[in-house]
């Protein structure tokens, strides 16, 4: 009987080989849902946030009339309502919720996580998921709750200050800025390697390096930005309000204005 199944085996691997080889269930989907997901953390969710931080947000830093300009120019894109949900929320959701999948179904190929290996793979996970909770919170205070800065975009510095005075809040911006910022970092060094933009391991190594610096880089202009916010007198956050005076906003960090 032995000597059946061995002489049987061969036939099965050759017509294998010879033919074209089927798509088991499941597989073609899964394959271009993984490419989707990589790509989608570069375009558009990555270049989104590489805008947020390093061009939208840096403007507070030169105070709250260069800030509402900033505001008022991406409230007054065409279609903004459409952009937002096509280019930013529907694209995170995608990349978060499939993201989700792939740590619960413990995908990844270590390969893909040289040097330092499983720590880089878990903070890849942790990150994702610290980012998608802050994400979240963020788009719900800032977007859909309190003063609609489309409508009033001159509010913005000081909604955001309203948020980042009180400590809680401003401990939450800067974890969540530090997660997504590594995530995202960390992410670009990961996509040039999948799709082989960046190989030999001398090659990624270095432009490790400039992951690493663009890490730096985010993380330092959010939190130039988040200073910002909180080294200046509150803003009013209702149209019609007036604004505080210096010394009064130090005493009444958070509360609204009187
Ligand atoms: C701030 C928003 C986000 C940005 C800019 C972003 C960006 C990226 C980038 C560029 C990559 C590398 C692509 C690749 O692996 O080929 C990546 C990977 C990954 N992202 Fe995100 N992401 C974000 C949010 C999230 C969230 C909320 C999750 C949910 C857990 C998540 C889960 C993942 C996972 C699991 C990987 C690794 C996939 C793998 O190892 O194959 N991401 N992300």
């Amino acid at each position: 009987m032995a000597s059946v199944a061995s002489s049987a085996a061969p036939a099965v691997t050759k017509s294998t080989v010879h033919g074209v080889a089927p798509l088991r269930a499941g597989q073609g989907v899964s394959f271009l849902l993984r490419r989707l997901h990589s790509l989608s953390g570069i375009v558009p969710v990555g270049a989104f946030l590489f805008e947020h931080i390093l061009i939208s947000n840096s403007t507070a830093i030169s105070g709250p009339a260069a800030y509402a300009k900033q505001v008022a120019f991406l409230g007054g894109l065409p279609l903004v309502f459409f952009l937002e949900l096509f280019g930013i929320w529907l694209p995170i959701l995608f990349h978060a919720l499939y993201g989700f999948y792939i740590w619960y179904r413990g995908e990844g190929n270590a390969t893909e996580y040289p040097w330092t290996g499983n720590w880089m793979y878990t903070a890849q996970r942790w990150t994702g998921g610290v980012a998608f909770v802050y994400i979240l919170w963020h788009t719900y205070t800032m977007r859909f709750t309190g003063v609609d800065l489309h409508a009033y975009p001159e509010m913005s510095f000081g909604k955001v200050q309203a948020e980042v005075f009180q400590i809680p809040f401003f401990l939450f911006y800067v974890v969540g800025l530090i997660a997504a910022s590594w995530h995202f970092a960390y992410g670009i060094w990961l996509f040039s390697a999948k799709w082989g933009i960046v190989s030999g391991e001398k090659a990624q190594k270095r432009f490790l390096g400039v992951c690493l610096a663009l890490f730096v880089i985010l993380t330092g202009a959010g939190l130039a930005s988040l200073t910002s916010f909180r080294s200046r007198p509150q803003q009013p956050t209702e149209p019609g309000a007036s604004v505080m005076d210096s010394s009064h906003a130090t005493a009444t960090y958070g509360k609204p204005v009187e």
